[in-house]
């Protein structure tokens, strides 16, 4: 690239930074977007390929070591002061000379800083990793789809290179026919499951459509509060409902978690009250018929089009005319400038669940082909994730 490349890369970065709302998703993304473009511009193309063939699986090495020895507890835990590597190895029982390897490669993508030749402090990076959900993030990502992740050429080799719609890369992988979903919830995954649980509290940044979006004008306000206010269909922990509920808790009406029977059985039912939890096949008719809402976070992802049609389609049946709605809010993954997140996803519903992310036109054609239309498709504080208010046609 030109000097005068760079110089209009700098000048663009000046102007949004001038223009950004810092507390916007989408405008600190299209200032790191600009600063990206600098980097690119500024690192040799070699760098920039060979850190991505070399460092990036070799730091996925590095991350679940550090993770699963205890390394950021160990780091984090007596505060902010440096370590040496010999105090760490000692508290966490592994030998110096290995975790030396282990923490510098960590410093050069800043998840810990390097302040002496075996000192290393920690930065906000290594106190998130130190976080349950975070280290739940890293477990259920790194642990679980590494399988899948090495199946990968000859399972496309075999089947041709195209999108999965038989066995998933990460059924194959591991000679399963069920859905990872109840392969997690097997006892012998009880880890997995759990950490896939912790770690949903921070997928996209853990934007929330009910702290930005007129939640009266979605839902309503009704006026029995007997009557159903929110179903949240495969809802597992219920994060949702208990953000709603504390963000808005004069709203009326009762709000329903639903999920399979295994992951009911994981909640602890006291901490819910008054959510009330429910087990609850979404592939079987909908028990639960004429709430206000029934609301599907990050589920119609996990599923091809045929199967989100059944999906949809219990819920249809269980629907009031002019008064039911669904609420997906899931990835509208952009036709130009998909972003790291929505493409990230999508190459994980297509190893797991031989499933997509959805342009606004995968959507419409989903949701129209089944006979209902979509009313509204809102953004949600410039999330990948939208709220897509669905009701009968
Ligand atoms: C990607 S998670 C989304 C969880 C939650 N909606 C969220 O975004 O935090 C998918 C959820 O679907 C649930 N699930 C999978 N298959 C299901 C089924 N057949 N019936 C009900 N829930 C199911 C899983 O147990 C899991 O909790």
């Amino acid at each position: 690239m030109s000097s005068t490349e760079i110089v209009g890369a700098l000048r663009r970065i000046k102007e949004k930074g001038e223009s950004l709302e810092y507390a916007n998703p989408r405008s600190r993304r299209a200032l790191l977007h600009e600063a990206k473009a600098l980097v690119t511009a500024l690192e040799p193309a070699q760098d920039a390929v060979l850190r991505l063939l070399i460092n990036q699986p070799t730091l996925i090495v590095s991350i679940i070591i550090a993770v699963n020895s205890g390394f950021f507890h160990a780091l984090v835990n007596d505060g902010d002061d440096p370590k040496t590597v010999e105090s760490l190895a000692k508290k966490i029982g592994a030998e110096p000379a290995f975790l030396a390897r282990i923490a510098r490669h960590l410093a050069t993508e800043t998840l810990i800083v390097e302040t002496n030749s075996s000192d290393y402090a920690p930065n906000a990076a290594s106190h998130l990793l130190r976080s349950p959900p975070m280290e739940g993030m890293a477990i259920s990502m790194l642990e679980a789809m590494t399988p899948a992740i090495m199946h990968v050429p000859s399972f496309f080799r075999k089947t041709g290179y195209k999108n999965p719609t038989g066995r998933t890369p990460f059924q194959d992988a591991l000679n399963i026919d069920e859905p990872v979903f109840k392969w997690a919830l097997r006892p012998e995954n009880l880890r997995l499951a759990k950490s896939f649980r912790v770690a949903l509290t921070v997928k996209d940044g853990g934007a929330r459509w009910y702290n930005t979006l007129p939640v009266e004008e979605i839902l309503g306000r009704l006026t029995d509060p007997a009557a159903i206010l929110l179903v949240d269909v495969g809802g597992n922990v219920g994060n949702d409902l208990i953000g709603l509920r504390k963000t808005h808790p004069s709203l009326p009406g009762r709000l329903i978690l639903q999920d399979l029977p295994a992951s009911i059985a994981m909640l602890n039912k006291d901490d819910l009250h008054p959510i009330e939890a429910m087990r609850h096949d979404f592939f079987t008719p909908q028990p639960v018929v004429g709430a206000k809402a029934y609301f599907l976070k990050t589920i119609l992802h996990d599923w091809n089009d045929e199967k989100s049609r059944l999906i949809l389609e219990n819920l249809k049946s269980a629907m009031k005319p002019g008064y039911s709605k669904i609420l997906i809010n899931d990835v509208v993954i952009p036709n130009r400038g998909a972003g790291w997140y929505d493409c990230s996803q999508d190459i994980l519903m297509m190893l797991g669940h031989g499933a997509q992310e959805r342009s606004e036109e995968d959507w419409r054609s989903l949701i129209e082909g089944i006979g209902m239309q979509i009313r509204k498709i809102w953004d949600v504080a410039g999330a990948s994730e939208k709220l897509i208010e669905v009701e009968l046609a």
